[in-house]
């Protein structure tokens, strides 16, 4: 992973301001897993009890790790933007179990024996990396039966793999580009179960009925098995969308 995509996050954070103070039901911290204020599940996704280990995946300003630590669990944030981990500092500061890192997710990976009861990233770093490369990283460090659930934009139809992601910074320079990978549910679910991931689910969450804007967020969600970390390469294909490293 590239200074140049820390930088474009960067800039990505310099546009986005800091989570509201209260949500609608006038909590001081939530768990949100789509783009729309008051809306989807909650942390009800990641089955955790207080003093369990979870780990965030491109945690930006930590919105969602802090709820988790205000329910009793010990979040560890990994994010690539030094901005983004600059505004999750200055928003939690009072919370003593969010540890964060700066850096690339799979690095982060790559570098910790750690292993945690849940791994999550809302529009976060496993939207952002290959999943032939992150999805046996996560399934590593998961503990056996742990979850692992990530959110994201559905794809484009006809528009699969590994796709260009366009951030403005203003309108005197370039465009930052960021890569994500794209894919139906179907090819989410059988991405997953090649990595040794089971009760894989994958589903477009509809967007509020009173919002003008219509699209969904595709929510993925599955289990460690309990068998040794896979290293296999997902060769297969759904739908007829290849899959291409
Ligand atoms: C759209 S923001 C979402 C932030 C946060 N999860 C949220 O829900 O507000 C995407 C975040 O992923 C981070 N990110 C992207 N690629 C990453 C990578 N390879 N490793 C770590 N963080 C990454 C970005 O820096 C950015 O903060």
């Amino acid at each position: 992973m590239s200074e140049t995509e820390g930088s474009a996050w960067d800039a990505y954070s310099v546009t986005k301001p800091q989570r509201r103070q209260t949500n609608s039901r006038g909590e001081k911290t939530w768990f949100n897993w789509t783009q729309y204020a008051d809306h989807g599940p909650g942390a009800e996704v990641l089955p955790l009890k207080p003093g369990e280990t979870v780990l965030d995946l491109g945690c930006g300003s930590g919105g969602n790790a802090a709820h988790l630590v205000a329910l009793g669990m010990e979040v560890t944030g990994v994010d690539l933007s030094a901005k983004q981990l600059r505004k999750a500092r200055d928003r939690w500061a009072d919370a003593p179990d969010m540890e964060l890192h700066q850096g690339d997710a799979l690095g982060y990976l790559a570098g910790t024996h750690t292993t945690f009861d849940a791994i999550y990233s809302v529009f976060g770093a496993a939207w952002f990396c290959d999943p032939g490369l992150m999805l046996p990283a996560v399934h590593a460090h998961l503990r056996p039966g742990g979850v692992f659930a990530q959110s994201q934009r559905p794809p484009v139809e006809g528009c699969y793999g590994c796709q260009a992601s366009y951030i403005s910074r203003g309108p005197d320079e370039d465009p930052a580009i960021v890569k994500r990978w794209d894919y139906e549910p179907d090819t989410w679910c059988a991405l997953l179960k090649e990595y040794g991931f089971v009760d894989v689910t994958a589903t477009v969450l509809p967007a509020p009925e009173d919002d003008k804007r219509t699209m969904g967020t595709l929510l993925i969600r599955a289990v460690r098995d309990s068998e040794q970390p896979r290293t296999a390469i997902f060769t297969g294909a759904a739908q007829g969308q290849r899959y291409d490293r």
